[in-house]
């Protein structure tokens, strides 16, 4: 196979797959197989630096760590939009646009979208090739972000499309993590007080990384919704341009993106999106409406910032103020020691509340949060809710200070403040809440995702002394179940069901599973990667660990740490006792066939198409369904049809099915399925 011919391939499909997935929603490859291609993809151009390009997919990467942002000014200022509440501003904006156009009764077509809650970002291209991103900064000058930019899966590195790109053209649209992957990743950081408070805080922090190495890490989408300066783009409406940026390879608000004939179907719409909002995928925090044509865009102009032919309707706050009645502590299974508000009841965005976090006795320090006291409670989308202010013109004399605890309040052993760090940490690793704690985290749905094994079942498990460790999840049978609260025959026999089928995972998973400090689900990955069994990690160094770009020095060190912990090594051993087991995830390259691509044509004698397929991935091959002269194998069965011709006159090597399994050295046909 020609290796030109092969970058460009795999080029060409993961710019296919980026374009499906982040601009039409559609999942054409797992994740798996999109890492595979990706490594694939790197090896060869690791192994042939004359084929390199700037804008391979390969190169969303870090670049080296900045100083400081260079400041840029955008050629076109990056506005901002005024505001509207209600259906009645709405209304209104309408009435505005009509008079100002001279006839009250003009009929304006509008578009609404989604106004999504990120951080603002200019793309400039040039012939098509991104050149420069921009935060908004003072909306005339924004600071220089290219390198982390580029990091983003969703910003392409070049336009595509069928058309010559433009000279020139800014982009505009927005930065931003999706809720779910935003949650995985926080909930990734073992210290609570270095989460990120919501996602725009964690897309804004991101995304303003010196080191894009770290961006790199961090799962920041855009979405792309206007234009700044541009040169040689014709497109006469908001319509148009949601299509064009489609045609270019950027995502847009798509099916939520919605032209409207009247001002009606605009409140409509907007109703829609914000009974909608907990549904999306990210966080919005009300809707554009923007006037369709761009000849009467330009006629309405702008006022002082703000365009006249755009508004920003704004959703109802999602805050509420009530009394704190209490603080109560939560032990996390790090030993962090939370303190959480409880607080009067109250409805905020129809979801009663009753307990916020506080993140920590700084955190309470800074707020000088008494009990009490009147606060505002703020809840955004999937976050825990959490205290934000205190009303102190609400006090009476009557509240009083919150102590921060000397002991942890489950296990009474005296708490611990780590040097350089916020959190007071219970340090007694058999604590009963800390043990409770990692073994939730243990059977998460990112780690071994034990069906049916819930909190109150965890936490009844612990107390009844019935497990003390991960491990011990492994040893139980029927009859300890049984006996549980809320657990009957039938849920005991599929809880134990479930665990077995867990007892079967992946390395990544496991080592996700395992808690340890600054390794959430991506690092926990990519040292899967570099190891065969569990007990392999016990072996690996500081070095070995930081020489690998996307593992930071905090969580190599915390790897190490976990590993030189005797009771850490002895889980390990007692896991692979209790039966673990823990396969290294299958990805081309991995395996002796290196990506090599494969055709199946015809019956085989006793393999099914999809087992033949299954096998040949599992080795690091790859099945492909059409023949073409970069194909590396034909299996052939009986009838092969015109294919086996084909590959004849391509010189293209055929196997039979023994010999497809002598070549993945799989001796022993399985029966036929
Ligand atoms: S249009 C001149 N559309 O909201 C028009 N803005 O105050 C430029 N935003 O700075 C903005 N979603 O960062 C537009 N669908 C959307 C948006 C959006 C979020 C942000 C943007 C802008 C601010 C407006």
């Amino acid at each position: 196979m020609d290796v030109a011919e092969r970058i460009a391939a795999l080029r060409a499909r993961i710019e296919e797959l980026n374009r499906a997935y982040y601009v039409r929603s559609e999942l054409l490859a797992s994740d798996a197989e999109y890492d595979a291609l990706f490594r694939e993809l790197v090896a060869l151009e690791d192994a042939h630096p004359e084929l390199d390009s700037p804008t391979s997919p390969t190169k969303k990467v870090g670049a080296p760590p900045l100083e400081a942002f260079r400041s840029v000014t955008h050629g076109a200022p990056m506005l901002s939009l005024a505001n509207a509440f209600d259906e009645a501003d709405i209304r209104d904006f309408d009435l505005r646009v009509r008079r100002f156009l001279g006839d009250e009764d003009a009929r304006v077509r509008y578009t609404i979208e989604p106004k999504i809650d990120g951080v603002g970002l200019s793309l400039t291209y040039e012939d098509g090739v991104l050149v420069l991103a921009a935060t908004r900064g003072d909306s005339e000058t924004g600071e220089d972000v290219t390198a982390n930019a580029r990091t983003i899966r969703s910003v392409p590195l070049a336009l595509g499309g069928e058309e010559p790109p433009p000279a020139r053209v800014e982009i505009r649209g927005e930065v931003f993590a999706e809720k779910a992957r935003f949650a995985a990743f926080n909930e990734g950081i073992a210290e609570a007080a270095d989460r990120y408070a919501n996602p725009r805080n964690f897309a804004s922090g991101s995304l303003r990384q010196l080191d894009s190495g770290i961006t790199a890490q961090r799962p920041l989408d855009a979405i792309f919704y206007a234009l700044g300066l541009a040169e040689g783009v014709d497109v006469g409406s908001q319509a148009d341009l949601v299509a064009r940026f489609e045609s270019w390879g950027l995502r847009t608000a798509g099916p939520h993106f919605r032209v409207c004939e009247t001002i009606d179907e605009v409140v409509k719409e907007h109703a829609r999106l914000e009974a909608a909002r907990d549904e999306l995928p990210f966080e919005i925090d009300g809707t554009v409406i923007k006037v369709d044509d761009f000849e009467l865009r330009r006629v309405l102009g702008f006022r002082t910032r703000n365009p006249r032919w755009a508004v920003a309707v704004k959703f109802k706050a999602r805050e509420a103020s009530t009394r704190l009645l209490d603080v109560e502590i939560s032990v996390g299974r790090t030993g962090a020691l939370t303190p959480v508000a409880k607080l009067e009841p109250v409805g905020i965005g129809g979801v009663t509340v009753s307990s916020a976090s506080l993140h920590n006795y700084d955190e309470i320090a800074r707020l000088d949060v008494r009990i009490g006291d009147r606060v505002l409670v703020e809840r955004a989308g999937d976050v825990i809710p959490k205290v934000t202010q205190v009303l102190l013109g609400e006090r009476d004399g009557a509240e009083t200070p919150i102590v921060a605890p000397t002991a942890c309040p489950v296990c009474g052993t005296p708490a611990q403040r780590d040097e350089e760090e916020v959190v007071l940490r219970c340090p007694n690793v058999v604590c009963p809440a800390r043990v409770k704690g990692a073994i939730k985290h243990f059977a998460s749905k990112g780690a071994l995702d034990v069906e049916g094994l819930g909190d109150k079942l965890v936490d009844q498990l612990v107390d009844r002394e019935l497990v003390r460790s991960p491990a011990d999840l492994f040893r139980l049978g029927k009859d300890d179940l049984v006996p549980l609260e809320r657990m009957g025959e039938r849920s005991a026999e599929k809880l134990v069901a479930a665990l077995e089928k867990a007892r079967h995972t992946t390395l990544p998973r496991l080592l996700f599973g395992l808690g340890i400090r600054h390794v959430g689900e991506r690092v926990a990955e990519i040292v899967a990667g570099r190891i065969e069994k569990p007990l392999d990690l016990l072996e690996l160094t500081a070095e070995d660990l930081e020489a690998v770009h996307e593992i930071g020095e905090k969580a190599a060190a915390a790897i190490v740490a976990w590993g030189a912990e005797p009771d850490n090594a002895a889980l390990l051993r007692d896991l692979d006792a209790a039966g673990l087991e823990a396969r290294p995830e299958v990805r081309a390259g991995a395996g002796p066939l290196d990506g090599a691509t494969f055709v199946i044509t015809g019956t085989l004698p006793n393999l099914s198409r999809k087992d033949a397929q299954n096998l040949i991935k599992k080795h690091g091959g790859k099945p492909v369904g059409a023949i073409s002269r970069a194909t590396d194998y034909l299996v052939a069965g009986e009838k092969p049809g015109s294919k086996l011709k084909k590959a004849e006159d391509y010189g293209i090597k055929v196997l039979d099915e023994a010999a497809l399994l002598e070549l993945l050295g799989e001796p022993d046909p399985p029966s036929p399925s």
